[in-house]
């Protein structure tokens, strides 16, 4: 069953580009609603811990050095049908493909430094939102 419930990550390449203002503008102007929000940084601990999921894959290393490079924003984010609705909000992993119009085309360069992260299922978007915030931190 759907929680309508999904989390991101404004990435370090999009906060140092100075895109967080637009990219929650463009959230919330797509009907999603802010649960939690919080900037801060990963270190290289937090940030393997955070895509362990990964780590077998060859780009685990440069991901987690480039996801603890610099300051992050986290949010946990409310829509009917969050999960699939945000994913195509933000477009494809590689912004060379995302739709025009999309965040990742708007915003991102690489596929490392592709802008935002968005969960992939409502079980990942729940054990995503839970690295970051506590319970007295949603709202
Ligand atoms: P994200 O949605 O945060 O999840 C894992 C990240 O790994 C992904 O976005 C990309 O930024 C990064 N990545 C780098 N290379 C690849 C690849 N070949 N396939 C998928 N993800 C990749």
């Amino acid at each position: 069953m759907s929680t309508n419930r999904t989390f991101t990550m404004i990435k370090p390449d999009a906060v140092a580009n100075g895109h967080i203002g637009a990219i929650i503008n463009d959230i919330t102007a797509a009907g999603f609603k802010i649960v939690a929000l919080k900037y801060t940084k990963l270190t290289e601990e937090t940030a393997g811990k955070f895509y362990e999921v990964h780590s077998a894959r060859p780009f685990y290393k440069d991901l987690v050095s480039f996801m603890s490079s610099g300051p992050i924003v986290a949010a946990i984010l409310e829509k009917d049908n969050a999960i699939e609705d945000f994913r195509n909000l933000i477009g494809a992993t590689n912004p060379a493909d995302a739709a025009e119009g999309t965040i990742r085309n708007k915003y991102a360069k690489s596929i490392d430094a592709n802008a935002v992260h968005g969960s992939d299922s409502d079980e990942n978007a729940a054990i995503e939102g839970d690295f970051f915030f506590t319970a007295a931190e949603r709202f």
